[in-house]
């Protein structure tokens, strides 16, 4: 391939990414989703792979054209995650062999306190609208960043909503430091932008809260922005 031939400036880097959005089960039947497609996480692993890194993909809920596409690539391995506990699992089993951890799946914050065995019906609930108990997954990014060996690099998404009184930079920035990761990729998000979309817009925060890259184009461009701010701050 062209780009193979062209550009192996991440020959020798072990990168896991996470992609997708988790699935919290309510009942056998039901869960709490996300938007996710998984195409930005699946651009970055691609884009590494194809600049020479060895890649582990870890997948949470995808597009069956994104997991096609990371399951016939040479230089990616695909493990598969559901829940955010699951995703949390694999990660930390992964993670200790790599040289750069990137999570940009789309974790749930919540999950369902207690997971009913049988189906939820209308007639067990008697005309009143059932209530769910949620209980906050932990957080599998800072809990990563928190355990990273030396010379390891750990690098957070965050999609944002505009919120009155603060940019998205400054939210960026305080995420970045809560979660204590080396780089924080923000984008913009709302109910048409950032999801299901072909482009990306993504603002890169390194870890003296300064604008490492901000970089607007196809998520494979954006993917490639992502490695380069990555390669630059291992140099
Ligand atoms: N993340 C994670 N584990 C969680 C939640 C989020 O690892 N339980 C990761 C995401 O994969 C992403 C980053 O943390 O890389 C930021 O996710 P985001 O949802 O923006 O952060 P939260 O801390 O959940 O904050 P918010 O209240 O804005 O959702
Ligand atoms: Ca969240």
């Amino acid at each position: 391939r062209a780009i193979l031939a062209r550009r192996q400036d991440a020959a020798g880097l072990r990168i896991a990414v996470s992609a997708g959005g988790t699935r919290e089960p309510i009942d056998p039947v039901r869960f709490l989703g996300n938007r996710s497609s998984g195409r930005q996480g699946a651009a970055i692993a691609i884009a590494a792979a194809d600049r020479g890194a060895e890649v582990t993909a870890v997948l949470a809920h995808v597009d069956e054209s994104v997991r096609s596409a990371l399951e016939g690539h040479p230089g990616i391995r695909v493990r598969v995650a559901g829940t955010a506990a699951e995703l949390a699992a694999e990660m930390r089993e992964v993670a200790p062999g790599v040289d750069v951890v990137i999570m940009a799946a789309a974790v749930a914050d919540y999950r369902v306190a207690s997971v009913s065995e049988s189906k939820l019906t209308k007639e067990a609930a008697g005309g009143v609208p059932p209530t769910l108990e949620l209980v906050e997954n932990e957080d599998i990014l800072a809990g990563l960043a928190a355990d990273r060996r030396p010379g390891q690099t750990v690098v957070g998404f965050a999609a944002e909503t505009p919120a009155e009184g603060e940019t998205l930079l400054e939210r960026g920035v305080r995420k970045r430091r809560r979660k204590g990761v080396d780089l924080l990729a923000v984008n913009a998000v709302g109910w048409s932008e950032g999801f299901e979309q072909a482009d990306n817009a993504l603002t890169i925060i390194d870890a003296q809260d300064q604008v490492a890259a901000s970089v607007t184009g196809s998520k494979r461009e954006v993917a490639d922005a992502l490695i380069d701010a990555i390669l630059a701050v291992r140099s």
